[in-house]
C-alpha cells in the first residue's frame, strides 16, 4: 500500500507498520500488508502514528478495500493510458472538435463512478496504466496556477514542469480527484511511463537527446521526473521482495531525514547512463505472468546499434518469460505491432537514418522520425526482432509450455485496436495465440481529422505503399506477421482482459456522458482472444 503524507510518522495499514521516508519535503510510505484472508475484499484504514487519516471524515465513497486473488477463475485486468487531468466540467467534458480545451469525460473517473454502485467481486483486481499517467508538458489550470506562483513562466519551460516540487504537485492533480483517488485506494495498480510523463518524444533518438540536453532547463527537469516517478510510480511497481533489494530504496530508507540527495544523484545517472536503473518488472498473479518492458527510458540511442532496452534489461526480460503460465501478458507503453502502413513506415525511416539512402536522406528522416513520432518498436529493427523471435518460443512452448495466451498491451497511440499475430510463411503453427492488444486514450481524445489520418494509415493502399519504401531502403524481413484483427477506436476508453483458466477475452469501453451529466462507461468491443 503507497501512501503519500504531510509529514513524517509511522503509517499503519490492517497491522501492518511502516516508517515514513522523505524526499526534498515530501514524504512516502509503502507498507507491506500481510496476514489478509487468501479470498475477498478487506476493508482498511489508515492510520498516522495512532490517529486515523484515512479515509477523511467527510468522505463520501465506499470503504477503501484491499483484494486477495484465490483462484485464477474470473481475473479481470483494466489497461489503458493517456490520460490528461483537466476538470471535469465543461469546456473540458466537451470533444475535442467542439472546443480546442475539450478532452471528452475522463474513462477513469467512470469507471470509479460504476464501481462505487458495484459489488465488490465485480471490480477488476489490477489496472495496468501503460504510459503517459501525466502529462508533464501540458498541465490542467490548478497546476498552471501552481507554477506561476512560484517562477516566470516566460521563462523556458514556461509553463511545462520544470522540477521535482512542480512533479509532485503534477501527480497530486493528476491523482487527487474524489472518484479517482477511491480508485487508486482500492484497485491494485502496475504503471510504466511513455514520453509525457517526461515530455513530448522523450529519448526518440540521440540527435534528439543533444538537442535537449543543450537548454539550460533539461537537466532539473529529468532529475526531477526520474525522482518523481520513482516515488509515484516505480515503488509500487515491484513486488516486496524485489523492492526489499532495491539499492537506492534501502539507502533512501535508511537516510536520516530527507533522502532527497540520494534519490537526485541516481535520477541524474539513470538519464546519463543506460545500464544501473531498470525500470522493467514482472508481477505473477496465480497462473498469469505479467512482464511489463520500459521501452523509453533504458534506450540504447548509438546509430547501428539502436534498441529498446540494453542487453543485461533484456535477457532479465527474457528470463522473465520461462516458465509455465496459463497467460503470458507483456506491456510495454508503444505498440509492438502497429497497423501495416505505419509500421513499414517506421522501419523505412529507421534505415534512411542510418544512411540507406545517403547522408542528406539521413538528416530528413531524422527530422521525419520526430515531426511523425516514428519511434515505436517498428523504429528500432533490431529490438522488434528480437522480440519477435521471443513470442515466437514463448508461442512454440520453447520456453515452457506454451500458455493458454501470449497477449502484448500497450496504449500511447490514442486508438485502440487488436491484432492478431502468426508465424510468417512456411514456418510451424502456433501451440499459443499471441495477440497485441492496445488501449488509448483514458482521456486525451483525437480530433476528427487526426482520426481520419490514423484510418488512412490502416489501408491497405498505405501498407502496399509502406512495404514498397521498407523494401527501397532494404529492411530485413521478420520471422512473424500480423494484421489488424478490429478496430480502431477512438473515444476515452478502458480495456479489459477477463482471464478463466485457459480462456481469455478481450473487453473496451468507452466513456460516455452528455453535458453535465457523471459518465458512464458504455460497451464498444467484445472479443475471445482464446
Ligand atoms: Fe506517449
Amino acid at each position: 500500500m503507497w501512501v503519500e503524507v504531510d509529514g513524517p510518522c509511522e503509517v499503519e495499514i490492517l497491522g501492518a507498520t511502516e516508517r515514513t521516508f522523505e524526499v526534498e519535503g515530501h514524504h512516502f510510505a509503502l507498507v507491506h500488508v500481510t496476514g489478509l484472508p487468501e479470498e475477498g475484499a478487506t476493508p482498511y484504514e489508515v492510520t498516522l502514528d495512532g490517529e486515523r487519516a484515512w479515509p477523511p471524515a467527510d468522505w463520501q465513497w465506499p470503504a477503501s478495500c484491499v483484494r486477495t486473488v484465490g483462484d485464477d477463475h474470473g481475473l479481470r485486468i483494466g489497461f489503458g493510458s493517456c490520460r490528461c487531468a483537466y476538470p471535469n466540467e465543461p469546456p473540458w467534458t466537451l470533444t475535442k472538435d467542439e472546443d480546442p480545451d475539450g478532452r471528452g469525460h475522463d474513462a477513469l473517473r467512470a469507471l470509479a463512478l460504476r464501481m462505487a454502485d458495484q459489488d465488490p467481486d465485480e471490480w477488476p483486481h489490477l489496472l495496468l496504466m501503460l504510459g503517459d499517467q501525466v502529462y508533464a508538458d501540458e498541465v490542467a489550470p490548478d497546476t498552471e496556477e501552481f507554477i506561476r506562483a512560484r517562477r516566470d513562466v516566460e521563462v523556458p519551460p514556461g509553463l511545462q514542469i520544470s522540477d521535482f516540487q512542480e512533479y509532485c504537485r503534477l501527480y497530486r492533480d493528476s491523482w487527487r480527484e474524489p472518484a479517482v483517488r477511491w480508485l487508486l485506494s482500492t484497485v491494485p495498480t502496475a504503471m510504466i511511463f511513455d514520453d509525457h510523463d517526461v515530455i513530448d518524444d522523450w529519448n526518440t533518438s540521440r540527435d534528439w537527446v543533444e538537442q535537449m540536453r543543450a537548454n539550460g532547463w533539461w537537466d532539473e527537469r529529468i532529475v526531477g521526473a526520474f525522482m518523481s516517478y520513482w516515488c509515484y510510480q516505480h515503488l509500487g511497481n515491484l513486488s516486496p521482495a524485489d523492492r526489499g533489494e532495491d539499492p537506492c530504496y534501502r539507502a533512501v530508507r535508511a537516510a536520516e531525514g530527507d533522502g532527497g540527495a540520494i534519490l537526485r544523484d541516481f535520477a541524474f545517472r539513470a538519464d546519463r547512463e543506460v545500464a544501473g536503473a531498470r525500470w522493467s518488472y514482472r508481477r505473477d498473479i496465480g497462473r498469469t505472468r505479467i512482464v511489463v518492458m520500459d521501452s523509453r527510458a533504458g534506450r540504447v540511442l548509438e546509430p547501428g546499434a539502436r534498441s529498446m532496452v540494453d542487453a543485461e534489461e533484456w535477457a532479465c526480460i527474457e528470463a522473465w518469460t520461462r516458465g509455465d503460465f496459463d497467460h503470458l501478458l507483456l506491456g510495454t507503453s508503444l505498440p509492438v505491432f502497429l497497423g501495416r502502413g505505419m509500421h513499414f513506415l517506421e522501419a523505412w525511416d529507421e534505415a534512411v537514418s542510418d544512411g540507406a539512402w545517403g547522408r542528406l536522406a539521413s538528416h530528413a528522416a531524422e527530422r521525419l522520425r520526430q515531426g511523425l513520432d516514428l519511434e515505436h518498436w517498428a523504429a528500432f529493427g533490431d529490438s522488434l526482432r528480437a522480440l519477435e523471435r521471443l513470442l515466437d518460443a514463448i508461442a512454440s512452448g520453447r520456453h515452457g509450455s506454451a500458455p493458454g495466451s501470449v497477449v502484448l498491451l500497450s496504449g500511447d497511440v490514442h486508438h485502440a485496436y487488436i491484432a492478431d499475430a502468426r508465424p510468417s510463411n512456411g514456418q510451424p503453427a502456433w501451440q499459443a495465440p499471441v495477440y497485441q492488444v492496445v488501449c488509448s486514450p483514458l482521456r486525451n481524445p483525437l480530433d476528427s481529422r487526426e482520426r481520419r489520418a490514423i484510418k488512412l494509415a490502416m489501408t491497405g493502399g498505405a501498407e502496399r505503399v509502406g512495404r514498397a519504401l521498407a523494401r527501397s531502403a532494404r529492411v530485413q524481413d521478420e520471422p512473424l506477421t500480423w494484421e489488424i484483427a478490429d478496430g480502431p477506436w477512438f473515444d476515452n476508453q478502458v480495456a479489459w482482459l477477463d482471464l478463466d483458466g485457459r480462456r481469455c477475452t478481450f473487453r473496451l469501453e468507452r466513456a460516455v456522458g452528455a453535458g453535465e451529466e457523471l459518465p458512464r462507461l458504455e460497451q464498444v468491443a467484445v472479443r475471445c482472444l482464446a
